[in-house]
Order: structure tokens, then C-alpha cells, then sequence
């Protein structure tokens, strides 16, 4: 699997979004371990905090079939099909992200690569509550 076959699977899952608040459609495409790859869409709701990104939908999806270890995940943001902008990860998906995934984790965005590290160098883990 190719970073660019992940991000083109991301520009799929986007087709799902449901969107109607801020007409940006969001996919993301997760490749675990095991070769499989599991996909999301944002999905937004009128009471407008409830909205879920598409980042912990395909992670949700994962862990909720009892997949745990990840290699990479791409991420397509855009509106009217275009998804040529980076579409960087929010902070609370690369948090929700960091309890299943290590520092080595690839994110696929749409002009390139980086990994969980680069984007969250420091993060609140189980280790931070333990004196
Ligand atoms: N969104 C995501 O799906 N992932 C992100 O990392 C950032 C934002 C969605 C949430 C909302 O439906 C829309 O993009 C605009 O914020």
C-alpha cells in the first residue's frame, strides 16, 4: 500500500461525509498492521459539538473490531471535490490517536508526509498521571 493509494482511499471515505454545516468533507483511510484498512468520514450534527472528525471515525471503527496496531493514516479535507489543500489532523484527533499509536505513525496528508511526532511532539499519555 502506497501513500498515495491511502490518500486516494481518504478522498473516497469523503464521499460519506455528512457535512451539511460546513460543507467541508473530511475521509480518512487507516492502514493497520494486519494490511487492513479501515476508512471514516466526519459526520456533523446540528447540535454542532457532537460533530466526530473522520480521524476517530476510522479509528473508532478499528479498535470497535479489535484492531489496535497501525502503521499509517491518510487524511483528505476539502469542499466542492477539491481535496488538493492540506488537511492537517486536529488536536484532539492526534491526542485520540496517540492512545493506540506510536511516535513512528504516518500521516498522509495531501502535499506530503509527516509522522504522529512531527505533529504532536509532546503529548499527555497514561505516563503523565503517574508521579
Ligand atoms: N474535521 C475532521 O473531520 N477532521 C479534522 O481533523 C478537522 C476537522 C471536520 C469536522 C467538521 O465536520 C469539519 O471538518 C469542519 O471543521
Amino acid at each position: 500500500m502506497t501513500n498515495g493509494e491511502l490518500f486516494s482511499m481518504a478522498v473516497e471515505a469523503a464521499g460519506n461525509s455528512y457535512s451539511k454545516y460546513s460543507g467541508f468533507s473530511v475521509g480518512a483511510a487507516l492502514l493497520a498492521a494486519d494490511g487492513r484498512v479501515f476508512t471514516g468520514c466526519n459526520i456533523e450534527n446540528s447540535s454542532y459539538s457532537l460533530t466526530v472528525c473522520a480521524e476517530r471515525t476510522a479509528l473508532f471503527k478499528a479498535v470497535s473490531e479489535g484492531v489496535r496496531d497501525f502503521r499509517a493514516i491518510a487524511i483528505a479535507g476539502g469542499s466542492n471535490g477539491n481535496f488538493s489543500k492540506q488537511c492537517a489532523p486536529c488536536g484532539a484527533c492526534l491526542q485520540v490517536l496517540s492512545e493506540f499509536c506510536g511516535d513512528d505513525l504516518v500521516i498522509v496528508l495531501s502535499n506530503g508526509w509527516f509522522r504522529l511526532s512531527d505533529l504532536l511532539p509532546i503529548r499527555f499519555g497514561e505516563g503523565s498521571m503517574k508521579c
